[in-house]
């Protein structure tokens, strides 16, 4: 295993580029299962989940190939249904596959995706949305095994708004029998990015409000150009946090401003300095970081993906700050590791106290998801002296090259063995 080593405390200055959206281009490559065909897409992050996506897809039967960000898949010979067990514990987003399959081969058997860091990460919605829309699961050795009834289409609500839950009831629904409203649903950008793209390949999905109907087609087409994946907003939310530590001023370019409006409104209210152009954005650090409070919702509202790296500059604001964590159970695990650094964070239930310090000091830490982890990097990059980062596969999850694009604005940081 890797960690990074950092010599914190140094002014960051420059400009960095934001990769393709991780949680975009899972949703996509997996509905390419849908209908067999050739397959383009261009600005993929190269990161580790999206290359575990291509070993589920190629298991399954297709040809993939992925290169400077640009992937080809080819899945005309799908010729399993099942997503097994040692490539679904390494990333949950494989249950993405189980809408596709579902639509393909009108079954699927998928290893029961496990808890993580962050909570148990039920699936509960994606189950009783399936039986809603016509497809038996049964749960049978640690795999659920989903089967189509002879109509598919129906009615379902979500009881709460589920980002890959309202991705998989789409792609399990686009060539059903009847049509399917889906009300309830998770509003993020990188739902509507599938949408997009299964739409430009002859997909009849309309979207009002947080309901989304499909009305079922026979057959897809095939794709008429490459289709290019949108910026990821939480690895520019990410930089822009950076940018809000003490003398920073960074740019951050190819970004959706239209995505992260409740963001930058937190970056206003710290005190950093905002100038906005067309797709980039520069933040300058504030002299003293204002305390905020805020809640975690799911979007339009402020992203829990982005909880711990708003954290870790409030952990140095004048003030007490709070942070109460809406969307998951058990997502605090980066606190005791800022407080290694001198941060002052006390948790109560779902919501975190943070009493602004003057300074950090640099220590060893470990990873422990992908999002904290960042915010345990951003933490490390202000305090004083040397911090160690452990268990970095976490971070690789989700973010391409970060260690390359910080050393390109001046950070001092390496990558070694552990
Ligand atoms: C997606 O996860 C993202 N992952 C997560 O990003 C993100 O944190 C999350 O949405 C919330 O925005 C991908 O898109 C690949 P949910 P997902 O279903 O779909 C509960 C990252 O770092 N729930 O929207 O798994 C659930 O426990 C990752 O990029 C049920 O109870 O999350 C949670 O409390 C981390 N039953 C809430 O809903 C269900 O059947 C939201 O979860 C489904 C969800």
């Amino acid at each position: 295993m890797e960690k990074l080593i950092i010599e914190g405390g140094i002014p960051l200055r420059g400009s960095i580029k934001v990769s393709g959206s991780k949680n975009s281009a899972l949703p996509i490559l997996a509905s390419t299962i849908l209908w067999p065909g050739i397959y383009n897409f261009h600005n993929v992050p190269d990161i580790k989940d999206v290359r575990t996506m291509l070993e589920l897809l190629k298991f399954l039967g297709s040809e993939c190939s992925f290169k400077k960000n640009k992937v080809k898949i080819n899945s005309i010979k799908i010729n399993k249904h099942e997503a097994p067990y040692d490539l679904v514990k390494t990333m949950r987003a494989s249950v993405l596959i189980w809408g596709s399959l579902l639509s393909r081969l009108n079954k699927a058997k998928i290893s029961f995706p496990g808890g993580c860091a962050i909570g148990d990460r039920p699936i509960d919605q994606h189950l009783s949305g399936f039986q809603s829309i016509g497809y038996k699961t049964i749960v049978k050795s640690g795999y659920l095994k989903s089967i189509a009834t002879n109509e598919i289409g129906g009615d379902f609500k979500f009881k709460m708004k589920s980002v890959t839950g309202t991705e998989n009831l789409i792609l399990a629904s686009v060539l059903g029998t009847k049509k399917t409203i889906l009300k309830n649903c998770a509003l993020e950008p990188e739902v509507d990015d599938l949408i997009t793209f299964l739409k430009s390949i002859g997909a009849n999905i309309k979207k009002m409000g947080d309901s989304i109907t499909i009305s079922p087609v026979d057959s897809l087409k095939k794709q008429k150009k490459s289709y290019e994946i949108i910026p990821d907003r939480i690895e520019a939310g990410t930089f822009m946090y950076l940018g809000c530590l003490p003398q920073n001023k960074i740019t951050i370019k190819n970004v959706d401003l239209g995505a992260l409006k409740d963001v930058i409104k937190t970056v206003i209210k710290i005190g950093a300095k905002v100038e906005k152009s067309e797709n980039k954005i520069t933040v300058t650090a504030p002299k003293e970081i204002k305390k905020l409070n805020i809640e975690t919702n799911p979007y339009p509202s402020f992203p829990t993906d982005l909880q711990a790296q708003l954290m870790s500059v409030l952990v140095l604001s004048g003030g007490t700050s709070k942070i109460k964590e809406n969307v998951f159970p058990n997502r605090f695990i980066h606190v005791a590791e800022m407080r290694k650094l001198g941060a002052k964070i006390d948790v109560v239930k779902n919501t975190a106290k943070i009493i602004g310090v003057d300074t950090l000091a640099g220590a060893k830490m470990q990873a422990s998801d992908l999002r904290a982890s960042a915010g345990l990097v951003l933490s490390a990059l202000c305090a004083s002296g040397k911090s160690e980062i452990f268990r970095i596969y976490h971070l690789d999850r989700g973010y391409e090259a970060i260690d390359n694009k910080l050393k390109r604005i001046g950070a001092k940081i390496w990558r070694t063995k552990e």
